[in-house]
């Protein structure tokens, strides 16, 4: 204890911030913010002190590469002691820290604590929100599972939806134009480096100003917040009807805090960790991809807009909500801060909160991604079976079956992801189909492991069918020469 409390004043004399601490703990704070509504805050803060421990124990394990990522995630669950308790921990913590941190909003806001002088405690706090929803997706990609994959491959594609910078972006984001290797290494890189760095910048800044601001006095209808005397009436406040910060208002954020800590290790033991679900493969497309519970409103909103929505909703809904959250302090910056009285912003939560709600309902038991699914049972337009030797019927029904259809039109009807078959023969000769089914490539998958050579050979001649009428399809040069249409060419 002695020697403790010598090494204490020798680095105290040395770094001089002791007094500075017995200060900022002890400062003043409003008696009535002593309360249960004011320790969302904090527990935010512990349960990213969680994330940050257990995210260091994680990545001494985890191996970031496209082909080892799914892997490594199985030896943590299976092989390591404790390691599929250290993955629940950290998969629910994030659930827990992107709940609190919105609750600790829905607080501010109806509190009014967003008000002069903490615009920008308010502001950065919108910046903490993303970044701590940055952190939850990025993290997600990480686990490279099925979900994950079909996950991200969506998202893709609806960012390159974005006009002139969409290929850009989906490349900035994939670092490539598809989904591998040097994607994960990307998220990776964001997840562990980028982001938390942002992250702990913002909260120290948050807290900064949290300190110096002082706790937001409890808001009493009719105590109108003015920017010429809400400083002075807030010391006045706080010298009068003051506690010490510690002891006398912390115990319930301790407190509150540990709880939290208790329910993300009872979840962690009874749920267990996330996944991984099945090892990402490209080639089964008929799983029902879901990003993890806090997108899962995005994706329903997504799924539900006519398609020529999606890009203007795209590009201006994210700009509104940010911009009007940024706004906010500088629009109602002054006035009533209880939410007794002020029914709008009681009746904006309540729309938020409905909408979100039913959203996430609707998106855990509708297919929520249009995009794959709808098309899987589009029929094969009828011309294009007409006539066909049974051969090039069995190929169309393997095209059906192995939902071709979602990526790729007939007809203008089907997916867009890639480009329409209509007049596919025309540019690709038999070796070449060939090579495309089984390989894949350009953001196609390779169906070369789910398709039998009957089914290749079957496909690939219904594929030889589709050429507008009297134009040939197209033909290796070398057969053609052997038909003798061609003239001789020349082999080295
Ligand atoms: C996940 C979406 C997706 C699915 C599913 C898909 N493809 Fe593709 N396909 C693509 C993309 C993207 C391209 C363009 C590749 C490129 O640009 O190199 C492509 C290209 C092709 C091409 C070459 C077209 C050309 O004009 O160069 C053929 C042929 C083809 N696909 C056939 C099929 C068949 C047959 C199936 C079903 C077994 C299928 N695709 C399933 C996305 C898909």
């Amino acid at each position: 204890m002695r020697l403790i409390e010598t090494i204490g004043k020798w680095l105290d004399a040395r770094l001089q911030i002791g007094e500075t601490i017995r200060e900022t703990a002890e400062h003043s704070v409003p008696r009535d913010t002593a309360s249960w509504f004011y320790v969302f805050g904090s527990a935010a803060l512990v349960v990213f002190m969680l994330q940050i421990a257990t995210g260091i124990m994680l990545a001494l394990i985890y191996v970031p590469s496209a082909g080892q990522a799914w892997n490594s995630l199985q030896i943590l669950n299976h092989s390591i002691t404790l390691g599929w308790f250290i993955r629940g921990l950290h998969g629910w913590g994030s659930d827990f820290m992107v709940a609190i941190v919105l609750i600790h909003m829905v607080q501010v806001f109806l509190f009014g604590a967003y008000k002069y002088p903490r615009e920008l405690t308010w502001m950065v706090g919108v910046l903490l929100l993303l970044v701590t929803l940055g952190m939850a997706f990025t993290g997600q990609v990480l686990r490279f599972d099925q979900d994950a994959y079909w996950g991200l491959g969506i998202g893709v594609s609806i960012a390159s939806h974005v006009p002139l910078m969409g290929s850009w972006i989906v490349s900035l984001m994939l670092g490539g134009p598809i989904i591998a290797g040097a994607t994960l290494t990307r998220f990776f890189a964001l997840h562990v480096f980028v982001i938390p760095g942002l992250l702990i910048g913002f909260v120290a800044v948050h807290l900064l100003m949290v300190i110096k601001l002082g706790i937001n006095e409890w808001p009493m209808p009719g105590r109108i917040v003015r920017k010429a005397t809400y400083v002075k009436e807030y010391h006045e406040l706080t010298k009068k009807d003051g506690i010490p910060f510690v002891p006398a208002a912390v115990w319930k954020d301790m407190f509150f805090s540990g709880a939290i800590l208790l329910a993300v290790a009872a979840c962690a033991i009874y749920f267990g960790p996330f996944g991984p679900s099945g090892q990402p493969d490209p080639t089964i497309i008929q799983t029902a991809p879901r990003p993890d519970f806090f997108f899962l409103w995005l994706y329903a909103v997504l799924s539900f807009l006519p398609p020529s929505m999606e890009t203007p909703a795209m590009l201006i809904g994210p700009v509104v909500v940010i911009g009007g959250l940024l706004l906010l302090p500088f629009i109602f910056g002054e006035g009533e801060k209880s939410w007794k009285r002020r029914p709008i912003a009681v009746l904006t939560i309540l729309l938020v909160a409905v909408a979100l709600g039913t959203l996430t309902h609707l998106a855990t038991y509708t297919p929520w991604s249009p995009v794959m699914d709808a098309w899987s049972s589009l029929p094969i337009p009828a011309e294009y079976l007409h006539n066909r030797s049974a051969l090039e019927r069995q190929g169309a029904l393997v095209f059906q079956v192995k939902q071709c259809h979602n990526c790729h039109s007939l007809d203008h009807e089907g997916g867009k992801r890639g480009p329409a078959l209509d007049a596919v023969a025309l540019q690709l000769t038999d070796d070449q189909l060939i090579r495309q089914v089984i390989q894949g490539g350009g953001n196609m998958p390779a169906y070369g492991k789910n398709l039998s050579p009957a089914e290749t050979t079957a496909l690939v001649s219904f594929l030889k069918t589709l050429h507008p009428e009297g134009r040939p399809p197209a033909r290796d040069a070398a057969l053609a020469h052997a038909a003798g249409s061609v003239a001789p060419a020349t082999h080295p």
